[in-house]
């Protein structure tokens, strides 16, 4: 794990010297972008990312939703829509990405990955790239938040993003291996970014005790080995709705809104808006 983690560090590293940004402008927008990311799999991400996104926009945001789990086309399965256009075609110059941005659910705005055959966006030459984070920053003139749902894991897509964005929130389950994975994710992160903006949501939770006890674990590792505060936003319970949801290729926000997993969503988005925002925003400024 550690040299993994430590070849991954190296590995990021090359790909922002070699992304052509510069890193001494700041990019100035009022827009957040947020990274919700994992180590472990499967803890819901997608689930939490698109759901946050519908939250949001009722509360009056211009949100895009960015899915950058590569290969995996989720959100859009999630939201029971099927986009023409994903961001293959972008990768291969048939549109670009103002062009295959398209509309969801409360207004919000989506942008799909595509699955299978996808290349790593790590792949793009220096000509691509820039194009690629050009249009980025366009989207960032648009939306008063930017949402990314990335892939789980150390791989350079998902650390791409995570690192792309100024704010990121963890998504963990209660279990001790995913709160492993998690501090593992937020380790990579830390130093790789001098003052980093963490969340952390404990989800599929069995009560809210077991939550806080993992949320409070969390926030213990990184303080005690990182020095590092990270701020545990609270959790999403357990609840058959959300799996409901997904079958049924409806958001629990809007299939099931007064169930448990909804309500925390609301609250928990509703305390991500209210919480601290960066003084200096460096967005996008480190992106590949
Ligand atoms: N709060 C919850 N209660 C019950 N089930 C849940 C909850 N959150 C997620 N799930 C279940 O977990 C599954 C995985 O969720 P999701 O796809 O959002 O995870 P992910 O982290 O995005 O996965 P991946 O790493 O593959 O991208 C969902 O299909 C859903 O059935
Ligand atoms: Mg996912």
């Amino acid at each position: 794990m550690q040299d993994q983690a430590e070849n991954l560090r190296q590995m990021v590293e090359r790909l922002n010297t070699t992304a052509g940004v510069d890193k001494n402008t700041p990019v100035t927008t009022n827009c957040r972008v947020i990274a919700v990311t994992s180590g472990k799999g499967g803890v819901g991400k997608t689930n939490i990312s698109v759901n946050f996104a519908l939250a949001m926009a009722s509360r009056g945001k211009k949100v895009l939703l960015f899915d950058a789990d590569m290969g995996l086309a989720n959100v859009d399965v999630m939201l029971g829509i099927i986009p023409q256009f994903n961001l293959a075609h972008v990768l291969n110059g048939q549109k670009t990405l103002a062009e295959i941005v398209i509309e969801g659910p409360n207004g919000i705005k989506l942008v799909a990955s595509g699955s299978g055959g996808v290349r790593e966006l790590a792949d793009l030459n220096d000509e691509q790239r820039t194009k690629f984070l050009n249009a980025l920053l366009a989207l960032q003139n648009q939306s008063d938040l930017i949402l990314i749902d990335t892939g789980a894991g150390l791989h350079r897509n998902v650390l791409a993003f995570a690192l792309a964005a100024e704010e990121v929130v963890i998504v963990t389950t209660p279990e001790p291996t995913s709160l492993m994975d998690a501090y593992g994710m937020i380790k990579i992160i830390y130093r790789e970014k001098k003052h980093p903006v963490i969340n952390v949501i404990v989800n599929m939770a069995s009560s809210q005790a077991e939550a806080d006890e993992a949320g409070r674990k969390l926030t213990i590792l990184a303080r005690r080995f990182l020095n590092l505060e990270i701020d545990y936003l609270g959790f999403v319970p357990r609840d058959p709705s959300m799996i409901r949801a997904v079958k049924e290729q409806k958001p629990v926000v809007l299939s099931a809104p007064t169930s448990p997993a909804a309500v925390s969503i609301h609250r928990l988005a509703e305390s991500l808006l209210l919480g601290k925002k960066p003084k200096e925003r460096r967005q996008l400024d480190r992106l590949f």
